[in-house]
């Protein structure tokens, strides 16, 4: 163990060498990092037991050091029965037992600093699971106890109160109501969860609810962890006297672009933030923040990052623009501008755990409107694995050379696609059961990682497994594991290591602003940024020339007689 800890430090020594700008030396490097997503369940699995973990992280970390990234974001790993892939939490400081212990975080938390890397964890504030010590004292204390004010409970409507007290929708589907059973057997009042029913909502009017979350980021920012991602950070405030949805609102029910919606986007949300802002600014060296915060307009979103609240935010208009230059350039262009005005960075990312792998997305032909990212939305037809491949391979030049910072969702490095075949007893997202089958949910962007090997498990378990995992992987994959990839120079993974490389030392890439070049055609996307730097875009069919430049530093595919092909990228030193 100690020779092997030994080789990783002087891996992460390596990478932080002269010229290697690396996240541990820059103070605000959480203005320009590429931030890993890793979603444990499915990164690597240490035990045998066919679900991702700590060891499985600990054991991989080289390859994300010697990636390039510079920051890791792993989703919820805190005990909690899994209704909602952790989502649903039942103790807010500790890990569940199928990940690790507290001190494997522990270790992990040092061992990604030696590597020059930073972490964030991802908490879920909204709501608990109804396994967390809260929910259970607020059931077991009956219909008047102060504990029920910890969430959000209600009687019901109608002449025996057993219709719900209003008409808001879970996003998983149903009713977001559920009534209980109080402790002397008869029927109750009724929780509201705007997820699933395994996840009652916090009432963020009580002071307790608000102290202890408070004290939830002191815990871990304690412990090291350099941010939080903070999970739908646009629900916890609801409108007084819960209010039923208007029309326009349930056609809107996964997003929150109607301003006065009763439940998204609320004014009294920034409050809260600016209260853990004050703790993250308490800490000597930046403890930083980015908000999922599913919102209409950049313009919105741009207020969860103003001076004295939150650092950054996920920008979801880009991940839903179509592959096509007017719409790509305008999600750019708002952000950088909604961004600029508050004085923070943009965040660009493809894909995450939530949504349809941006492969399958563009190997579908494009809409003019943005992209479905769900699964149950996305069109029918088949997918052009192909096309989607080189597409993204494109996409990840033109995110990466982006001012601000990008998030990579594990393994679409690897150029891996959605699997939309999954059998149905596989599947284990609550929207399949909640929706009655007609929503097969997100599991396709969440399965196992490909390490090696020529067949499943492709090296996510050990040898010695006792179980397969969570999620059957498909053959097909064998193509696209990380060692068939590496060394290959026309691979996904070369490109993303290369790409990362250069942005690591380059002065052009990271924060900064960027200018469009205004004689590009119309299918390409073509901007500068000083010093030096240029990223031009080809989102059309016919090769297209290139501007002036001193040397092709990358391109996503070869140039062609020194043009650039239909749908491909490449980064200029001018
Ligand atoms: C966020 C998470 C998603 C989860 C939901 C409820 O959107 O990204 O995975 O299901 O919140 O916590």
């Amino acid at each position: 163990m100690r020779a092997e800890q030994r080789r990783r430090r002087a891996l992460g020594r390596a990478l932080a060498a002269p010229g290697n700008r690396t996240s541990a030396d820059v103070r605000d490097w959480w203005r320009e990092a590429v931030c890993y997503q890793v979603y444990l369940r499915s990164f690597a699995d240490g035990n045998g037991d066919g679900v991702g973990d700590l060891t499985g992280l600990y054991q991989r970390l080289p390859y994300l050091a010697g990636l390039g990234v510079d920051a890791l974001w792993i989703n919820p790993w805190f005990p909690s029965p899994m209704v909602d892939g952790g989502y649903d939490v039942s103790d807010y400081r500790a890990i569940d037992p199928a990940f690790g212990t507290l001190s494997d975080a522990l270790a992990m938390i040092e061992e990604i600093h030696a590597l020059g890397l930073r972490i964030l964890i991802d908490i879920v504030p909204n709501h608990t699971s109804s396994q967390h010590p809260w929910f259970h004292e607020a059931l077991a204390g009956g219909p008047d106890c102060v504990e029920r004010d910890r969430y959000i409970f209600r009687p019901g409507t109608g002449p025996k109160g057993d219709a719900p007290p209003n008409n808001w929708r879970s996003v998983f589907g149903g009713s977001a109501w559920t009534r209980i059973v109080e402790p002397d057997g008869r029927a109750g009042s009724w929780y509201l969860h705007l997820f699933a029913p395994e996840q009652p909502d916090l009432n963020w009017d009580s002071c307790l609810v608000r102290r202890e979350f408070e004290s939830i980021l002191r815990f871990w920012f304690d412990l090291g962890v350099d941010g939080i991602r903070i999970d739908v950070a646009h629900a916890m405030i609801k409108a007084p006297g819960l209010p039923d949805l208007g029309p326009s609102d349930i056609e809107l029910i996964a997003s929150a672009a109607h301003p006065g919606h009763p439940h998204w986007d609320r004014e009294g949300v920034h409050e809260i933030f600016r209260g853990w802002r004050a703790v993250a600014d308490s800490y000597p060296e930046p403890r930083v923040f980015v908000a999922e915060a599913c919102v209409g307009a950049s313009e919105r979103l741009a207020r969860y990052v103003r001076p004295g609240e939150l650092h950054t935010a996920f920008n979801f208009d880009y991940l839903t623009a179509p592959w096509r230059a007017d719409t790509l350039r305008i999600a750019i262009d708002s952000s950088l501008s909604a961004m600029a005005a508050v004085g923070a960075p943009a965040i660009w990312a493809l894909s995450n755990h939530d949504v349809l792998r941006h492969l399958t997305r563009y190997g579908r032909p494009q809409s003019d409107g943005p992209v479905h990212t769900l699964a149950n939305h996305s069109p029918d037809g088949p997918v052009d694995l192909a096309l989607g491949t080189r597409r993204a391979q494109t996409a990840a030049l033109l995110m990466l050379a982006l001012p601000g910072c990008a998030y990579l969702y594990q393994g679409e490095e690897l150029g891996l696609w959605e699997v939309e075949d999954l059998p149905d007893e596989t599947l284990q997202d609550p929207t399949w059961e909640r929706s009655g089958h007609t929503d097969r949910g997100r599991d396709g962007c969440r399965l196992p990682m490909p390490w090696s090997g020529d067949a499943p498990p492709f090296g996510f378990s050990p040898d010695h497994a006792q179980k397969v995992p969570w999620l059957p992987q498909p053959p097909q994959w064998k193509q696209l594991t990380v060692q068939a990839q590496t060394g290959d120079e026309q691979s996904m993974l070369e490109l993303y290591r290369r790409a990362l490389r250069i942005r690591r030392v380059h002065p052009a890439l990271g924060d900064g602003s960027l200018a469009w070049d205004t004689t590009a055609v119309p299918d390409v996307l073509s901007f500068t940024r000083p010093p030096g730097f240029q990223c031009v875009v080809n989102l059309g069919q016919g090769a297209a020339r290139l501007p002036d430049h001193r040397e092709v530093l990358l391109s996503s595919v070869p140039l062609e007689d020194g043009l650039l092909p239909g749908d491909s990228a490449v980064w200029l030193a001018r």
